[in-house]
């Protein structure tokens, strides 16, 4: 699949957030006020995320197009994805905001997240953009952006390269945004909402030990929705936390069944979840990009996610290659 050499080229089309992060011992619930630590500000929101884990923790080469605002937030951005070698000089500058993120982080390593989307809100694909895609291994996109632009990236790839779209946070797809997607990257929560089954019980999850705890996830349950996502799409990648991921694929031929393989978790000691599936989907698209199969993008995926989660913070947890590599081959 690359066309670059060993690399393979990544264009991550997405949001970027100021993260402001707060400890709680436990999450408010509605009408609450619960006392946290200290404020942390740090960068974040899913596509730089993911463009950061595809470059640092990937080894892509990675562009970012997205769009930032004119402030101090846009900096902080900007020398984020830059220090992890991503290409930045699509990132268009507007006249709002930088998209924020308001985070709280229990004891336990989980999240809850709230986006202003800001600059997120005004990311539209020129012809620049759209040629970089053209010369694109893989494209990545989540849905923190207007749906047209990942319509737009998803038009503008060469035949055969993969359109990877992580349907976060949940919203519903228009048909032509369905058509348009090669691999599907949710969590159990999103698979429900796409497939419109009532959502689980528990923890959605992040890879890599994030989003519940080891056994707390319905296998069979995720397998089924899987299964059923694929009369949408031909293949789809559901994250199950601390229990791995399920790799679901059309069969070959016309009377062959799905395939479904099942990537278990590395072991990892959780201290932060945010920002751990998007180095999942990061390193997932830097495999394919490369020109790896499903599975073994997603094990890579894995190692990656497992390793975010023992980190603190959204691109700062994001780990080096060589690490994800070692943690892998370990199994
Ligand atoms: O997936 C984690 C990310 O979601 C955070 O960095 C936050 O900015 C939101 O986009």
């Amino acid at each position: 699949m690359s066309t670059s050499g060993e690399r393979g080229r990544v264009v991550v089309v997405g949001s970027a957030n100021v993260d402001l992060v707060v400890d709680v011992p436990r999450h408010p619930g509605a009408g609450e006020t619960v006392l946290g630590g200290d404020l942390r500000r740090s960068p974040g929101g899913k596509g730089a995320n993911q463009a950061v884990a595809a470059a640092r923790a990937g080894g892509a080469d990675t562009t970012f197009v997205g769009a930032v605002g004119r402030d101090d937030g846009a900096d902080l951005l900007l020398a984020s994805l830059d220090a992890a070698g991503v290409r930045t000089d699509l990132v268009a500058r507007v006249d709002a905001a930088t998209g924020t993120a308001l985070i709280t982080v229990s004891p336990d390593g989980e999240n809850t997240i709230v986006v202003a989307p800001g600059a997120n809100a005004h990311v539209r694909l020129d012809a620049e953009d759209l040629a970089r895609v053209a010369a694109a291994d893989a494209v990545l996109a989540q849905l923190e952006v207007p749906l047209d632009v990942v319509r737009d990236a998803a038009r503008a790839r060469r035949p055969g390269v993969p359109m990877v779209l992580n349907a976060a946070p949940s919203r519903d797809l228009p048909d032509d945004v369905w058509d348009a997607v090669d691999v599907l990257v949710v969590n159990e929560h999103e698979a429900a909402d796409l497939a419109g089954t009532g959502r689980p019980g528990d923890g959605g999850g992040a890879p890599g030990g994030a989003g519940g705890a080891r056994g707390s996830h319905d296998a069979g349950r995720a397998e089924a929705l899987a299964v059923s996502l694929l009369a949408r799409v031909p293949a789809v990648v559901v994250t199950l936390g601390g229990d791995g991921c399920l790799v679901a694929r059309r069969g070959q031929g016309a009377l062959a069944g799905p395939e479904v393989v099942v990537v278990p978790a590395f072991p990892a000691d959780v201290v932060d979840t945010t920002g751990a599936g998007d180095t999942f989907c990061g390193v997932l698209a830097a495999g394919l990009a490369r020109g790896a199969d499903l599975p073994t993008a997603a094990r890579l995926a894995a190692a990656a996610g497992a390793l975010a989660v023992t980190r603190r913070g959204a691109q700062d947890a994001v780990p080096d290659e060589h690490d994800v590599v070692a943690l892998a081959a370990r199994r």
